[in-house]
């Protein structure tokens, strides 16, 4: 659809999670076991820090909330998470396909 974003060729990035900008917010691109790859806002939703890949986790330093990097789900509150976008690859190029959700 139009309405789909460009975010890069698939190749451009070589480790996950991968910290980009979409939009003029920052996100994360992650790839799961499966292949698939989302965006994972790197704002957190308890009071929007930045958050930031520390050991594994994402962790935002404002209150200290940590997030799974595979889906954002928060570690420490639960029924928190991070927003996310769909993703697809298609023909060797990234699209975001959802808004934020
Ligand atoms: S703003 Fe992230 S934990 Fe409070």
């Amino acid at each position: 659809m139009s309405s789909d974003i460009i975010i890069g060729p698939a190749g451009a990035y070589g480790t996950f999670p991968a910290q980009i900008e979409l939009e003029g917010a920052p996100y994360w691109l992650v790839r799961g076991e499966d292949g698939r790859y989302a965006l994972l806002m790197a704002i957190c939703p308890h009071a929007g820090g930045e958050v930031r890949l520390v050991e594994g986790m994402f962790f935002c330093p404002l209150h200290f909330w940590t997030f799974d990097t595979a889906d954002g789900s928060c570690l420490n509150m639960q029924d928190e998470r991070l927003m996310r976008r769909d993703v697809e690859e298609r023909d060797g190029m990234l699209y975001a396909v959802s808004a934020p959700y």
